[in-house]
């Protein structure tokens, strides 16, 4: 057996690494395919994709009905399991962990946002901002008082007390902006998060989850099928039947203080 020693083990890969200027990467998937699976049938949602997203990247991933979109971003946000292929989220190779280990992973690395808010109906919007941290037992008065400062700074500091159907849906995707961000994730994934609303709302939310995301440092990968939304981005991967079609950066956006 060759013996080799154990620094040249660590040292190689790396050097691969910052080789494929991959270093700065926070997300990776690496030749990733999905294939449904039911009954007698199979249908491989996505083929072949390998990409990778940089820190503090916004990123669109834009695509027709089908193409593959949500399958990506769930398999990203580790809500589903690749059947080939790896993904990294922040240097962790994901295909390592079980459930429990992914659903930590998640709590920590990322903050999801859905079309529908998926708000909880009897809680107020301060406490369903605070949903995250109280699920991991840290809703102390710091972190409560983060909460409050998202709202605010979304134009909701004085509706802290109201239930999501005193809210319009613009007002609840704001909720569920905060909700995600209240963790202070790394990573924000959002699935159309606009598709439910009109353009107006739809301007305001976009422009407030750029603003509080370069704020923090966050990276942000959304999709959508708008070439509008995916235009306000700085960089958007085009999907096609389960493949990646193009991956074009798109102009640098200025964002309001
Ligand atoms: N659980 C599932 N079982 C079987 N097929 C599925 C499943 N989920 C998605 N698919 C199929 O995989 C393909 C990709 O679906 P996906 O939801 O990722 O598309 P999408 O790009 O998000 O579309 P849309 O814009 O309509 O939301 C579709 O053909 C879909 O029918
Ligand atoms: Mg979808």
């Amino acid at each position: 057996m060759i013996k080799v020693p154990l620094p040249l083990i660590l040292i190689i890969p790396s050097v691969d690494f910052m080789a494929a200027g991959l270093a700065n990467a926070i997300i990776r998937v690496e030749h990733v395919k999905k294939i449904y699976k039911s009954k007698d049938l199979e249908y491989e949602a996505i083929r072949d994709i390998s990409m990778h997203v940089n820190k503090g990247e916004f990123v669109t991933i834009i695509g027709p009905s089908g193409s593959g979109k949500t399958t990506l971003l769930d398999l990203i946000g580790t809500l589903d399991t690749p059947t080939n292929g790896r993904i990294f989220i922040d240097g962790i190779d994901t295909s390592k962990f079980g459930d429990d280990g992914l659903s930590q992973l998640r709590n920590r690395k990322i903050g999801f946002i859905f079309q529908s808010y998926n708000l909880v109906p009897y809680l107020s919007a301060l406490q369903n901002a605070t949903l995250p941290l109280m699920v991991d037992g840290l809703d102390n008065s710091d972190t409560i008082e983060r909460a409050k400062f998202l709202l605010s700074e979304m134009g909701l500091g004085q509706k802290l007390e109201k239930k999501p159907t005193e809210l319009s849906g613009g007002e609840q995707q704001r909720v569920a902006i905060a909700r995600a961000l209240v963790n202070n994730p790394p990573i924000i994934l959002a699935d159309e998060p606009t598709g439910n609303l009109d353009s107006k709302s739809a301007e305001i939310v976009l422009n407030m989850l750029k603003r509080l995301g370069k704020n923090n440092g966050v990276t942000i990968v959304l999709v959508t099928h708008d070439p509008h939304v995916a235009s306000l981005s700085e960089r958007s991967i085009y999907l096609k039947d389960g493949l990646v079609e193009k991956d074009t950066k798109t102009r640098k956006t200025k964002v309001r203080k």
